[in-house]
């Protein structure tokens, strides 16, 4: 195995399909890895893998040159979260997601200091409505358009790096967050293709045009005959929406 190898140029489109390793086994995870080959260059660990050997195998795919996102989405007491996040760092992940609470956010700024890490914050999860934020005793007349929108103000004055949102949603958070923070969008489908669980989809390009940067997808390659020639599709349906 070697030890380190040159990441792809900013310039590589590859970089901004990051496919989502949704899968239960890290021997999965590998040959899933080797069939997509040069074609995939980053790869995003959930609970799933995470918590079946996933973050040793983090490892193993920063040192064959792969950009990892860690998406464990942190939250519990500042010291927790800032040397978790720094233990995360050490592994050399690209992307970590954390929950957007400013004493969180804050606490995963100061974690990730003096690394490459970038801390992605997660505003309101896309599974909650307002009568779900009302049961969790948010007051009355909480919008989760609203909390989405001030979250993701206050993890721009913060610090943080970027933002997961639906991939609906990310022209408005452009103009909340700027120009220079990242957007990161799952509920990424190529027209015609099943929908499975996600209800807010666009297609790549769609999304790309929206102000993504990153578009996070799993089911439609992990599930393909040829994961490999269906990421290859979504690069090359990205590098068309950039040019
Ligand atoms: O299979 P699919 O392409 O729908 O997977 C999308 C990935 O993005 C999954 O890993 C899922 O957990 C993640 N995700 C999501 N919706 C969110 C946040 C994360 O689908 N709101």
């Amino acid at each position: 195995m070697s030890l380190s190898v040159e990441s792809p140029p900013a310039s590589d489109m590859r970089h901004k399909l990051i496919i989502g390793l949704d899968l239960s086994s890290v021997d999965e995870a590998r040959a899933l890895v080797a069939r997509i080959g040069d074609a995939g260059t980053f790869y995003k660990i959930g609970y799933q893998l995470a918590y079946a050997g996933g973050l040793e195998f983090a490892r193993e795919l920063v040192g064959e040159g792969k950009k990892v996102f860690i998406d464990l989405k942190l939250h519990d007491i500042g010291n927790t979260v800032e040397e978790g996040v720094r233990s995360i760092a050490r592994i050399g992940a690209t992307f970590l997601t954390v929950h957007a609470y400013p004493q969180t956010m804050r606490a995963a700024v100061a974690g990730r200091a003096g690394s490459a890490l970038k801390i992605l914050a997660v505003t309101v999860l896309t599974s909650y409505d307002d009568q779900d934020l009302a049961e969790a005793g948010y007051a009355p007349g909480t919008s989760a358009a609203d909390l989405v929108a001030r979250r993701a103000a206050q993890a721009r004055d913060i610090g943080i790096d970027g933002i997961v949102c639906a991939a609906p949603e990310a022209p408005r958070i452009r103009t909340v967050l700027g120009p220079d923070r990242l957007i990161v969008t799952p509920g990424i489908r190529r027209s015609g293709a099943a929908s499975g669980d996600q209800k807010r989809i666009l297609t790549p390009a769609d999304a790309i045009r929206g102000g993504a940067d990153h578009l996070v997808v799993a089911r439609p390659i992990l599930t393909a005959a040829d994961p490999r020639s269906a990421a290859q599709a979504i690069v090359d349906e990205i590098s068309a929406a950039v040019a």
